[in-house]
C-alpha cells in the first residue's frame, strides 16, 4: 500500500497514455498545489460558469432543511450564502489558498452557521453518521482517490442521509469532442476526463433518488443519493 502510494507520488499525469489517468496520477499535495495556483483566479474562471449547477444543489439542501450539513471541497465558499440559515454547516478542503477565501465569505454570512475547517474528504475526523447531509460540488473527480471519498462521506453521513454530487462525468456529443480537445490543459489541473456515471455512482450501493443535467448544454449532472449503511 505504501509503496504503490510512493510510487503514485512519480508518476505525472501527462506521461499516462490517454484514457488511463485514474487515482494513480493524483496525489494529496498534487490536487493543493493546483488549487493554490487556481484559488486567486477560481472565481472568475468557475465561478459564474458553474453557478447554475450550486444554485440547484442548495435548492435541493434547502427543501431538506437539513439539522447538519457538510460541503466536501467547499472551496472558495460559492455555495455557502445559499444554504438555510438553520443548518449547522461545516466546509472542509485541502487547499489553504481555497479556505481561506471560504473563510472570507463565511465571515461575510453572520446569520450561517459555518465552520471551514482543513480536511482531507478521504479521511475526517468525524465520527459515524455525524451529518444529515453531504454536499460534493465539483469534488468528486479531482480528489485523488473518489472511491475513498465515497467511502469516507457515506461513513460520517447518517445512515438514511442525503448526499448531493455535483460533477461533471464523460459525456456524448459536444461534451464528448470538447473532453477530448481540452484533456490535457484538464489534467493539469487535476481535472479527471474520463470520469464515467456508471462506474463512480451507479456501482455504489446508494440509492437514486434523483439526476439531473444542469450548467451550459448539460455540463453537469445533479445526482440525489438516500445514504445506506456502507
Ligand atoms: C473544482 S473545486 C470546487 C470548489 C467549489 N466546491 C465550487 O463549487 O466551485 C474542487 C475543490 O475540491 C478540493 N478537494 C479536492 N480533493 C479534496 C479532498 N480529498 N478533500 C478535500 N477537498 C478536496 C480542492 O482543493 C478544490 O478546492
Amino acid at each position: 500500500m505504501k509503496e504503490s502510494r510512493a510510487r503514485s507520488e512519480r508518476f505525472s499525469p501527462s506521461n499516462l497514455p490517454v484514457g488511463s489517468r485514474p487515482e494513480l496520477a493524483m496525489s494529496e499535495a498534487g490536487v493543493a498545489r493546483a488549487y493554490k495556483r487556481l484559488a486567486p483566479v477560481y472565481d472568475l474562471l468557475f465561478g459564474q460558469v458553474l453557478e447554475p449547477g450550486r444554485r440547484r444543489m442548495a435548492d435541493v439542501v434547502r427543501t431538506l432543511q437539513p439539522a447538519s450539513l457538510l460541503e466536501v471541497g467547499v472551496g472558495t465558499g460559492l455555495a455557502l450564502a445559499r444554504y438555510p440559515t438553520t443548518s449547522k454547516i461545516v466546509g472542509i478542503d485541502l487547499s489553504h489558498e481555497m479556505l481561506e477565501r471560504a473563510r472570507e465569505r463565511a465571515r461575510g454570512l453572520p446569520d450561517h452557521q459555518i465552520t471551514i475547517e482543513y480536511m482531507n474528504a478521504e479521511r475526517t475526523s468525524f465520527p459515524d453518521g455525524s451529518f444529515d447531509c453531504v454536499t460534493l460540488p465539483y469534488v468528486l473527480s479531482v480528489t485523488p482517490r473518489p472511491a475513498e471519498l465515497v467511502r469516507e462521506i457515506r461513513r460520517v453521513c447518517k445512515p438514511e442521509g442525503t448526499i448531493v454530487v455535483l460533477n461533471h462525468f464523460s459525456g456524448s456529443g459536444f461534451w464528448w469532442l470538447m473532453e477530448r480537445a481540452f484533456r490535457s490543459a484538464a489534467e493539469h489541473i487535476g481535472f479527471r476526463s474520463d470520469f464515467r456515471y456508471e462506474e463512480q455512482i451507479l456501482s455504489h450501493d446508494w440509492q437514486v433518488v434523483s439526476i439531473e443535467s444542469v450548467n451550459l448544454l448539460g455540463l453537469s449532472r445533479l445526482v440525489v443519493l438516500k445514504n445506506r449503511r456502507a
